[in-house]
């Protein structure tokens, strides 16, 4: 695979082709993520609960980000590192420069934000000074004591006109990327139609430009109730190596998601 860029994603849009995007927190999972061809590795603030065991992301430091970052960092071959910042990074415009400089620091190469419309103003100042952004709309696993629960957003018509909106905004605010978590398969696609960057989707239907689940998820080592847009890859497959393959196979002949995952 060559380097991916964010150029790469832009041109994967424009010539309506998909691409794969996994989460990885150490450098042995990001280089066989890497070799299995998937373009985009994200650290994941739900290494909170994927590797620590809490029950949501909020307790995730800026520290444990940048650990886990630098780590996935030596192992990430030429897939394009995408970094998550952490809960309450945001709390004035210094401090987001400042945590989203740490990260990049770190190894990132895309910090991802969750937070809408009023993010605009962090968004421009980062891209501003070169740090390139995919906000995160829909659920936001930030919010969830706010939301109740982690549930499907953007059902009724006026939930799903707002996310539109916010994505336009904060793509006009400088926004490279949208990613789109829980959401009915009809707004990912109404997303993906609105606005030029390319369009991640984490249970947002097939029609996105990318897809993105979390490695724990493809791996079936996930405890708990597992949610519907989430597939076992490993179970159709003699190893992790190959469990990624056909994770990134599947994504790109568009077998996944099929309706079954989607809402
Ligand atoms: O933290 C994470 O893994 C994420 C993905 C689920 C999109 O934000
Ligand atoms: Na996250």
């Amino acid at each position: 695979m060559k380097t991916v860029t964010l150029s790469t994603l832009q041109a994967y849009k424009r010539a309506g082709e998909t691409f794969s995007c996994l989460t990885a927190y150490d450098a042995s999972f990001a280089r066989a993520a890497s070799d299995a061809g998937i373009e985009v590795l994200l650290v994941g603030d739900s290494l909170g609960m994927v590797l620590q065991g809490h029950d949501s992301t909020l307790p995730v430091t800026l520290d444990d980000i940048c650990y886990h970052t630098r780590c996935a960092a030596r192992g990430k071959g030429n897939s394009l590192l995408m970094v998550d910042l952490p809960f309450m990074s945001n709390t004035s415009q210094e401090r987001l420069l400042q945590d989203a400089g740490e990260l990049m620091r770190a190894g990132a190469e895309m910090i991802k934000v969750e937070g809408e419309a009023w993010m605009a103003d962090g968004i421009r100042e980062l891209t501003r000074r070169g740090v390139p952004v995919c906000a995160h709309l829909g659920l936001a696993p930030q919010t969830v004591h706010q939301l109740g629960g982690y549930k499907v957003q953007g059902r009724d018509a006026e939930q799903a006109e707002r996310i539109a909106a916010d994505a336009r905004t904060l793509v006009e605010a400088g926004a490279s990327v949208i990613l789109l978590e829980c959401v009915p398969a009809s707004l990912g696609r109404a997303v993906r139609e609105a606005v030029a960057a390319p369009v991640i989707g984490i249970g947002a239907g097939a029609d996105v430009d990318g897809q993105i689940l979390v490695m724990h998820d493809v791996l079936g080592v996930t405890h708990g109730r597992t949610p519907r847009f989430v597939k076992n890859f490993l179970a159709e497959a003699d190893d992790i190596a190959g469990a990624f393959r056909r994770y990134h196979e599947d994504v790109k002949a568009r077998r996944f998601p099929a309706a079954e995952h989607s809402f």
